[in-house]
């Protein structure tokens, strides 16, 4: 018997930037038939602005608040992958929220390995800073005691997305059966 009763309804998909997790969600999202609901693109529609913009715009303060009354939200669905940010779950009000419903499954890699996967792109105001790699080392180690909070912890340095795909559908269907 569990001590701890928890509801799987979803599958949330948490991890540092360019850890993969769209791409991850939208191949599980195929695997279980699931939608799947990214939680910066439902920003980018409410707001009508890119993620970039509403930093430079509004600030982070503001983008972190709307990002958490998306995950308050959500809440109340069932069905769904839900692919979050890399700083969502910094928030312990959001990972206390997503543990309601979601199975959370936390993509892992190693600094280098996100520098590689992002180092071309613009889109992330994080990361925009003289030297992206020293940023990421220091984001990862703060936000590292998060990520660790997650029901499963995949590494995907050395996996294709397809093999961490079906890894966490298989936990996702063990972990329902067993409620
Ligand atoms: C952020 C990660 C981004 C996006 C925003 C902030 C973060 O999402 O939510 O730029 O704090 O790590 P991805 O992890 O999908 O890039």
């Amino acid at each position: 018997m569990p001590l701890v009763c928890r509801e799987f309804r979803n599958i949330a998909l948490m991890g540092f930037m360019g850890t993969g997790k769209t791409t991850v969600g939208h191949l599980l999202s195929e695997l279980l038939q699931f939608e799947l609901i990214d939680t910066d693109r439902v920003i980018e529609q409410r707001t009508g602005k890119r993620i970039s913009e509403i930093f430079a715009e509004e600030g982070e303060a503001s983008f972190r608040r709307i990002e958490s009354e998306v995950v308050r939200e959500l809440e109340s669905v069932t069905g769904k992958v839900i692919s979050t940010g890399g700083g969502t779950v910094v928030n312990p009000v959001n990972l206390e929220s997503l543990k309601k419903h979601s199975l959370l499954a936390c993509l892992w890699a190693s600094p280098e390995t996100v520098y590689e996967r992002v180092r071309h792109q613009q889109h992330r105001p994080l990361l925009n800073t003289p030297d992206p790699l020293a940023k990421i080392r220091e984001l990862m180690l703060a936000r590292a005691p998060w990520y660790r909070a997650a029901d499963m912890i995949v590494g995907v340095d050395f996996r294709h997305a397809t093999e961490v795909a079906r890894h966490v559908a298989k936990s996702f269907r063990d972990a329902t059966r067993r409620h």
